[in-house]
């Protein structure tokens, strides 16, 4: 496994120095928006290096958004060839966070929201058991129909009395015998509220396959097994219950029909951030919609996109309760398959938006976290949006290639490759009209988005391990040991003739 400083955390209410970081910065005089007025985006720009004091194995990629803490700062995007159940378990997994998102049902996304919450399930509360009468022949053909290699034997109050495995099955095929004689009594028990890593340690302790669980009268709560626990991924996003941490993009408005809103209320339960995922929040009604989202639903909620300072201050002080809004989702018209920009000749680069919105929230609210959303093209241009103020990036782009992404991996010329499109492309418009308020309702003929092919880069740890990796040299290079630090990084901006250089040139290809 790759080395990595990165400590292990859980769900964690930790106030990191972020905020007492970012209070010294004018991130807009950063972007050279304040004195020139300008737009820049990540091509434009390049941060300085920096003085580093430090070794690479101090650097700290870690992050906070609001009382989630990720030790990849790093979001997949609300999109339908981007994030569903899969690549949501894998980037918790790699302690990232996945953005399920919402071109479907409700139905479909209280579905993909239980399987992520499902996932890392590692106590099996259903257990099989036998008692200690049943025969060795009856477990034998138990264990072959069910797949199970062992159970607990208990009394006729679920009382735990032994555990019977494979191993204590006799070689004579003594069929007759029943189980008390054979089982191995008062094994280990553990509590039911142990952790997966306590599990793992009592087992690898005991050099056993599986531990009972049992309540303070010895009845059974559970079975831990080493199959279940494994493989171990360290630095995972859990929450309070060691489940997987997800988030689910979401419209700023309340579905109508009733049994909509039953499943997005049992959904927003279970899921620990809601996105709104619209092109531009900064609407009354958007902004009203949201009141009566967290009204309504138990979550926290991250708002946008929004581009601006102004669109900040108007949801910063707006009322939404304080316990609710954790976050700012920045960038418009953006990614890379956005149309919204020259169909309506109004955009707001990440860079820009994420400089914009960051002085925003250090002047009314530090604790709301900032997302830097789409427009990223290599591993430096996180750097470069952590340097004006980002808490997490979210990519579709990186991630759409990936073998956890929906879709067919497809062939163009021997390449492989998948579909990648945009949310307001017609062809995602054409599943049905589960999105439309994430564009203008009324002028649902104007696409904003296109459909592409994109090529097919395997499984998502490498894409992660690319982008951490680039975002870790860069903080070492502008001097920054940590996310938090990475404020502090100097910009500059480049010539069209410097963005030239800074790419591979003058090579006969
Ligand atoms: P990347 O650069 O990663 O950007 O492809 C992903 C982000 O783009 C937004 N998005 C869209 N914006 N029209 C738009 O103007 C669209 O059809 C569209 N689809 C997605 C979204 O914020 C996503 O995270």
């Amino acid at each position: 496994m790759k080395q990595s400083n990165r400590k292990i955390y859980e769900r964690s209410y930790i106030c990191t120095t972020m905020e007492t970081t970012k209070k010294n910065i004018d991130f807009r005089k950063k972007a050279f928006i304040t004195e020139q007025n300008m737009i820049l985006t990540f091509d434009d720009v390049l941060c300085k290096p920096g003085y580093t004091g430090f070794s690479p194995a101090e650097c700290d990629i870690s992050t906070n958004l609001g009382p989630f803490h990720f030790n990849s700062p790093i979001c997949t995007a609300a999109m339908d060839t981007v994030t569903e159940s899969e690549m949501a378990i894998a980037m918790a997994l790699y302690g990232g966070l996945g953005v399920i998102h919402r071109n479907c049902s409700y139905k479909k996304q209280l579905e993909m929201v239980k399987r992520v919450k499902r996932a890392r399930n590692f106590i099996i509360e259903d257990v099989a058991t036998v008692s200690p009468k049943t025969t060795i022949g009856e477990v034998q053909l138990l264990m072959k129909q069910k797949g199970i290699s062992g159970f607990p034997v208990v009394d006729g109050d679920r009382k735990v009395l032994g555990i019977i495995t494979q191993r204590d099955i006799p070689f004579n095929d003594d069929i007759e015998g029943t189980v008390d004689s054979i089982m191995t009594k008062n094994p280990i028990c553990l509590h039911p509220h142990i952790t997966r890593e306590e599990g793992l340690a009592k087992l690898y302790e005991i050099r056993k396959e599986k531990i009972p669980l049992v309540d303070s009268n010895g009845i059974l709560a559970g079975l831990i097994t080493k199959k279940d626990l494994k493989p171990y991924y360290p630095y995972t996003s859990k929450d309070s219950k060691g489940r997987l941490v997800c988030a689910l993009g979401c419209s700023p408005f309340l579905p109508k029909n009733s049994q909509d809103l039953a499943y997005l209320k049992e959904a927003a339960h279970l899921v620990d951030i809601m996105m709104t995922d619209v092109a531009e929040f900064y609407k009354k009604a958007d902004l009203e919609g949201a009141m009566e989202m967290m009204k309504e639903l138990d979550s926290t909620f991250v708002l946008g996109n929004i581009g601006t300072y102004k669109a900040a201050e108007a949801i910063l002080t707006y009322g939404y309760p304080e316990d609710k809004l954790i976050g700012l989702k920045v960038g418009m018209g953006s990614g890379s398959i956005c149309t919204t920009a020259i169909q309506t000749g109004v955009g707001a680069p990440t860079f820009f938006a994420a400089a914009e919105v960051a002085d925003a929230i250090k002047d009314y609210n530090p604790k709301i976290g900032l997302v830097a959303d789409g427009g990223f093209k290599y591993p430096g241009d996180l750097t470069k949006a952590f340097a004006v103020g980002a808490d997490m990036v979210m990519s579709g782009h990186f991630f759409a290639g990936c073998t956890e992404s929906p879709g067919v991996l497809d062939n163009i010329q021997g390449r492989k490759v998948k579909v990648y499109r945009g949310m307001g492309s017609a062809e995602a418009r054409a599943v049905g009209s589960y999105a439309d308020d994430r564009y203008i309702k009324e002028s649902k003929k104007l696409a904003e988005g296109v459909s592409g092919y994109i090529p097919f880069v395997g499984p998502l740890k490498g894409v992660l391990d690319q982008l951490e990796d680039g975002l870790k040299n860069g903080l070492i290079y502008g001097g920054a040991k940590s996310i938090a630090d990475a404020y502090k990084i100097e910009i500059g901006r480049v010539t069209p003739a410097g963005a030239v250089e800074a790419r591979p040139h003058d090579l006969i290809r």
